[in-house]
């Protein structure tokens, strides 16, 4: 795990080598200034000889200027360190997630991506930070501590064999029993963070449902529950610093009472007890660090195999090496297809399925919600991958396509279409980023996008607002048409893509593509009969299964599905565009 997080580090590695050096240095110059004191008072005052003293003064101060600088420098290296790590794993996070496949991304959902991607980064990038300023400058201050205070009197030194081993204790009970205490919050603290995102992404939902109030309760709900979790595990925490401070002044204490007593005896000099007392709070103070990178290490280990995690995911869907990369026609075939979100199950969602599709040919899939309908036509992109039997395209296995090639060739309107900010312009050209104004706008012309787009004071120069806020349902779902349309793709599918256009509309778009796609084979999913009747054929899909495969004319006479729909719809103006 280890190994795979400093592999993102790249260029910054440098300084995560450089740091712990720099706060070596700064250590030992540091620990370096007791022991130069007591040479000071005993030997400098002790015999008045000034220059003596002026000689040591100037090596204490050159000391302290060297740790500063050190200190300086290792602060700055971590930084850097640090902050290039937290780039590191996210580009790697980020490129992981970009191969991710459908299914890859249902697994973890999004918004435990994104806090993935943000809190749970900065949490290995500060206890990263925190190792390379202490992880080797506690040790190095205890042992240089112990030293000295061993040199200046190995008798008084024997105070710490009492004192380590309890403070060593302590710290291990305060640990062990604080570690399962802050896995449990930082479990509450997602929960904290898929409500807020959920809220945020549905704030308009929540609104116009008026669920404000249950949000808000919701909400507080868990901020207690992190609150509770928190307190929990910060309380024993809290118990560190009383015990270091009793064991500290104890020390101080018995080093007093012995140590004067050595004083009196003449068995130690008053500047050697002067520094014993520095080195106490030195050796303790290392102890104390190095709990509090024990504790942060136990934290953020929640968070780097959560990172881990995302990182070893296995992408469900590989391309072949040497995959074909020229998809010949827009022919369509599903032998014995099964399919399922988890995997193989005795009831699967889309159930032997067998289906052959003629390029150029124009088909009409309509079924109640949940039959399936989108799931079928996402195998042809290969977004999901079947379990059973085979999906072809242009006459070959779609397992030996290049993904780019394949995605190229089969241009898909998703049911849930998105937009991104920028212009519609740029928006546009995401399905083909050398269009020239001219394609752009036949495609927008046969999307009955045109009109609209121009207008906007600004035409195609319009900004979209996040997610295309300020477009209409109607006029995002056209524009997500015309984007396809832009690929100049082999297969188009669109996936009840104009539900949110007015049935007027919809014949247009439908004329439009008629005239301006022959050759592109063309798949259209709607829940209106009169969106796919001048189909070729139509499939009516129901349960995951094919209840029926003809014209129209064929399924009004013998499919009982497709009549009661089309009965049903007779002589209603259908729902009107937005
Ligand atoms: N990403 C998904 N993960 C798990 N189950 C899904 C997912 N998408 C759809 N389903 C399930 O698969 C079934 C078919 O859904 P879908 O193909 O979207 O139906 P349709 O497009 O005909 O309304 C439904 O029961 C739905 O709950
Ligand atoms: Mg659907």
């Amino acid at each position: 795990m280890i190994k795979k997080l400093l592999s993102c580090l790249g260029q910054y590695k440098k300084y995560a080598v450089l740091g712990p050096i720099m706060a070596a240095g700064e250590v030992v110059l540091e620990v370096l200034v007791p022991y130069t004191m007591a040479r000071i008072v005993d030997v400098g005052i002790a015999n008045r000889d000034i220059s003596y003293i002026v000689k040591m003064g100037l090596i204490m101060v050159a000391m302290a200027a060297g740790s500063l600088a050190f200190g300086g420098l290792s602060a700055w290296c971590s930084a850097a360190a640090s902050t290039g790590l937290a780039k590191g794993v996210r580009k790697r996070l980020f490129d992981t997630i970009q191969n991710f496949s459908f299914s890859n991304i249902d697994k973890f959902s999004t918004p435990s991506l994104i806090t993935r991607l943000t809190t749970d980064v900065t949490n290995i990038q500060n206890a990263f930070m925190m190792c390379i300023r202490m992880l080797i400058r506690s040790p190095v201050m205890f042992f240089c501590a112990v030293f000295f205070a061993v040199l200046i009197n190995r008798h008084l030194a024997l105070i710490f064999l009492v004192a380590i081993p309890v403070l060593g204790i302590a710290l291990f009970v305060i640990a062990t029993k604080t570690y399962p205490r802050f896995r449990t919050m930082l479990k509450k603290y997602d929960h904290l963070n898929s409500v807020i995102q959920e809220n945020l992404i549905g704030i308009r939902v929540v609104k116009a449902f008026v669920r404000e109030e249950h949000e808000t309760e919701k909400f507080q709900d868990i901020a207690d529950q992190v609150r509770q979790a928190q307190y929990k595990a910060e309380k024993i925490l809290q118990i560190n610093m009383p015990i270091m401070q009793f064991v500290m002044y104890a020390c101080i204490l018995s080093v007093s009472w012995f140590g004067g007593n050595m004083i009196i005896v003449g068995g130690m000099q008053t500047g050697e007890f002067m520094s014993f007392i520095s080195y106490i709070s030195q050796i303790l103070m290392a102890l104390m660090m190095m709990s509090m990178i024990f504790i942060n290490l136990v934290l953020s280990s929640a968070s780097l195999r959560r990172i881990i995690e995302v990182m070893d995911e296995d992408i469900s869907i590989k391309e072949q090496i040497g995959a074909a990369t020229v998809i010949p026609d827009g022919s369509i075939r599903f032998d014995h297809v099964s399919f399922d979100y988890h995997g193989k199950t005795d009831n699967p969602v889309l159930h032997d399925i067998s289906v052959s599709i003629a390029p150029g040919e124009t088909i009409g899939i309509i079924g109640g919600t949940g039959s399936a309908k989108s799931t079928l036509v996402q195998l042809i992109p290969r977004l999901y991958e079947a379990l059973d039997g085979s999906v072809m395209v242009g006459g070959r296995d779609v397992r030996d396509y290049n993904l780019e090639s394949l995605r190229n060739s089969v241009a898909m309107v998703l049911q849930k279409n998105v937009l991104f900010s920028g212009t519609i312009r740029e928006n546009l050209q995401w399905g083909n980023p050398g269009a020239d104004d001219e394609t752009i706008i036949r495609a927008c012309k046969a999307a009955a996008a045109h009109d609209f787009i121009l207008a906007f004071p600004k035409g195609y120069d319009t900004e979209l607002g996040q997610g295309g806020v300020n477009l209409s349902g109607g006029q995002k779902q056209r524009l997500c048409i015309a984007r396809a349309l832009l690929k100049n793709p082999k297969i188009i599918i669109l996936d009840d893509s104009t539900s949110a256009v007015d049935t007027a509309t919809d014949s247009r778009i439908r004329n439009a593509l008629r005239e301006g796609l022959s050759g592109t084979t063309t798949i259209i999913i709607s829940q209106r009969i009169i969106s796919i009747q001048d189909a070729d054929r139509i499939i009516v899909m129901d349960d995951g299964r094919i209840n029926g495969l003809g014209t129209h004319e064929e399924l009004l006479a013998n499919n009982l599905i497709y009549k009661e729909v089309y009965d049903s719809q007779q002589g209603k103006n259908d729902y009107a565009g937005t």
